[in-house]
């Protein structure tokens, strides 16, 4: 059986000369071009450094990061949250200390990242603790911030400062300051959100004191040789705020005088533009490197990173061909495969497993969980960077039943531990729902999951038997040892419409009436109804398939809103492009049993009043709702005595991370 990992291929400078090329400007000294970006992992505890967050770390300085950005510690009294790291005071300097050693020793700078979110709160709510320059609402939360005397600003100044000292004195080779994304620092630059008429704001230099000044206190208590980086805002896309014209001339202020070792350009803010920090995957690839470009020559002399939705190997080292920047800083990429930069130097783009920009992981840590990734199971773990499954201490025969990206998950990593596996799948082609959900618009990226499992899962000798239903039969006469069901699920009928709709086909569901329809491109007439009882993202990607081929597309919901289960980042776009293309919502109804189809007509009823509203030339109605497991042949399999475990959707349905983190457990447990 053939290894998952090639013979290790030498590091080779010539395969990306410009991405591998050390660089060397002031007192930034880099083995090469490529810096983790700053990201929330939710990984501390008690304010403390843990094992799992060193690990995290760790491994993406293993996997060839020349520079790493820490996430936002606490770095002045006033922060208190249990999930960042306190670098305030002493408690914990010793951690502090190992996790600045376990990064620095693989010659990967370590920089602390200071941060506040001054009023912004992209959770539900009101943000408790806001402050700001200005009483003026956070443009998501509308959380009222306390506005910050002067004195108060002077005080954090210097606790900041304080901090950096503190962390320099731990090992670390410097700091971040983030002053993009709409958090506090980017609120004080703005006219949008400062509205001061002290010393800290009234014009263009009072707006700029509190982050210049902060700059000047960092470099007066830190040692000579300590980094000092800025994140700014780019276009923050506010009206009112700050557009590239207005960023080019805060990061000329900032930027003069060399106090700054380099620059980072970052886009959207605190409100409707949030998700331009993290362009999902219906942005077109690298949005904002050309602005970037135009930026950097505004502070010539000041290395830039480019940072947003680069995912390639190939890309990063063309924008430094081009000279388009001087670093690349990638976020998501780096939760997904650690050893990013290490695969492509050895040739080993193939093994890579890619990012596929669908915001899961943010998702995770505004829910309040530790940082996670659809397409890596193993975030996290110590020896997540270039991981191989470890070899099982006795080979078992194993049958996988379900080519989604559970199933497939769990046969690479189980035939790679020496098992001997078998798929079956129903469909011809392998990957799932997710296969579907990557042919509607948008959705592409995502084969990048299902093709990296089919690979692994080839090269470690997992027999297929795909494009037929398996029956128990087909299952028991491979004489399996364990059996992974990963059958998935189905969509359930509307329990407001007669069932008998369903049996004459009436109400097709939403996956099997956008695989009847992927190929087509002539648009019909009518409208098209969606009953959504999903909230997911692929129903809303169909949505906009239907978009395409019908005159009309009109979403009907029983929630007062739509995309309710996705994270707001996600659903910024989603209502964006919806507003674009003229998709309609109707929040707060159901689908009315007295509708009549044969007339073309939909009758929608209020959840509240049961009053009636009609939609006429209808089309098609179609649904998407709660999904149900397909559990067929685990009966008729564990009565013939095989064990069987039911791994994704069919033992509960969710979404691909839950799908790849159970299938991976699942093999790590035979
Ligand atoms: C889960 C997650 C958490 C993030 N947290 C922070 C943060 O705390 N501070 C920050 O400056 N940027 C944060 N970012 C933004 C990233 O640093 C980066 O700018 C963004 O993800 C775009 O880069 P990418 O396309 O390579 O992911 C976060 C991004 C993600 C995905």
């Amino acid at each position: 059986m053939s290894e998952f990992r090639p013979e290790p291929q030498r590091f080779d400078p010539a395969r990306y000369p410009h991405l591998l090329a050390p660089l060397r400007a002031g007192r930034l000294s880099l083995r090469n071009r490529l810096v983790h970006a700053s990201m929330t992992t939710r990984m501390a505890r008690d304010a403390r450094v843990t094992t799992p967050l060193i690990d995290y770390y760790a491994n993406r300085a293993r996997g060839g990061a020349a520079m790493v950005v820490t996430e936002p510690l606490s770095t002045a009294s006033h922060q208190q949250l249990p999930h960042k790291v306190r670098a305030w005071n002493d408690d914990d300097v010793a951690g502090l200390a190992r996790w600045a050693e376990a990064v620095e020793r693989h010659d990967c700078r370590l920089l602390a990242q200071i941060q506040d979110p001054g009023r912004g709160r992209h959770e539900r709510g009101r943000n408790p603790a806001a402050i700001g320059p200005s009483a003026l609402p956070d443009d998501l939360s509308w959380s009222v911030p306390r506005a910050l005397e002067a004195a108060e600003i002077r005080r954090m100044t210097e606790e900041f400062a304080a901090s950096s000292h503190r962390l320099e004195l731990a090992g670390f080779s410097g700091v971040e300051i983030s002053a993009g994304h709409g958090h506090l620092f980017h609120q004080f630059l703005s006219p949008w959100s400062n509205r001061r008429d002290d010393e800290y704001g009234g014009d263009f230099d009072g707006r700029l004191r509190f982050l210049a000044d902060l700059v000047a206190a960092i470099r007066a208590s830190c040692g000579p040789s300590f980094l000092l980086g800025l994140k700014l805002p780019g276009d923050d896309g506010v009206p009112g705020g700050i557009g590239p014209e207005l960023a080019a001339k805060i990061a000329q202020a900032l930027c003069r005088g060399g106090n700054v070792d380099y620059a980072c350009f970052t886009w959207g803010s605190h409100a409707r533009t949030l998700d331009w920090h993290l362009p999902d995957m219906n942005w077109p690839r690298a949005p904002f490197v050309s602005l970037t470009a135009e930026l950097r020559r505004a502070i010539p002399g000041t290395p830039v990173m480019a940072v947003g939705l680069i995912t390639d190997p190939a890309e990063a080292e063309g924008i430094l061909a081009q000279d388009k920047a001087d670093l690349i800083a990638l976020g998501r990429p780096l939760v997904t495969d650690p050893a990013w930069l290490r695969k492509a130097a050895e040739g080993r783009e193939g093994e890579i497993r890619y990012c596929v920009s669908c915001n899961s992981c943010w998702g995770t840590i505004v829910e309040h969980r530790a940082l996670a990734c659809d397409n890596n199971p193993r975030v996290g773990t110590p020896d997540e960077a270039d991981w191989r499954p470890p070899r099982a201490a006795t080979r078992r025969r194993i049958a996988i039943v379900g080519g989604g990206v559970a199933g497939l998950e769990a046969a690479w990593v189980a035939a790679s531990r020496g098992h001997e596996v078998t798929l079956f799948g129903a469909s011809a082609e392998l990957g799932g729902k997710t296969r579907l959900h990557a042919r509607l618009p948008g959705g592409e990226s995502l084969s990048s999951v299902y093709d990296y499992q089919q690979v692994a899962a080839r090269r470690a000798g997992v027999r297929f038997e795909i494009g037929v239903q398996a029956t128990s039969a087909d299952v028991l006469a491979l004489e399996p040892d364990t059996v992974l069901l990963a059958t998935g699920s189905r969509l359930s009928f509307p329990e407001s419409l007669p069932a008998l709709w369903s049996e004459e086909g009436l109400v097709p569901d939403l996956r099997s009436l956008v695989a009847e329809l992927l190929d087509r491109t002539q648009r019909q007439p009518g409208t098209v109804l969606l009953y959504d009882h999903d909230h997911t993202e692929g129903t809303y990607a169909a949505a906009e398939l239907l978009e395409r081929l019908f005159e009309r597309v009109v979403i009907v919901t029983p929630r007062e809103r739509i995309a309710a289960d996705v994270p707001l980042v996600t659903a910024l776009g989603i209502h964006r492009r919806f507003a674009r293309l003229g998709i309609e919502v109707r929040p707060l109804h159901e689908l009315s049993a007295e509708s009549r189809l044969e007339d073309g007509v939909a009758l929608l009823s209020n959840v509240y009043t049961g009053q009636l509203t009609e939609v006429d030339d209808v089309a098609v109605i179609t649904y998407s709702t709660p999904r149900v497991p397909t559990l067929a042949l685990a009966a008729p399999l564990r009565a013939a005595g095989l064990e069987v475990r039911c791994i994704g959707d069919c033992r509960m349905p969710r979404g691909v991370m839950a799908a790849t983190a159970e299938g991976c457990e699942a093999a790590l447990s035979l």
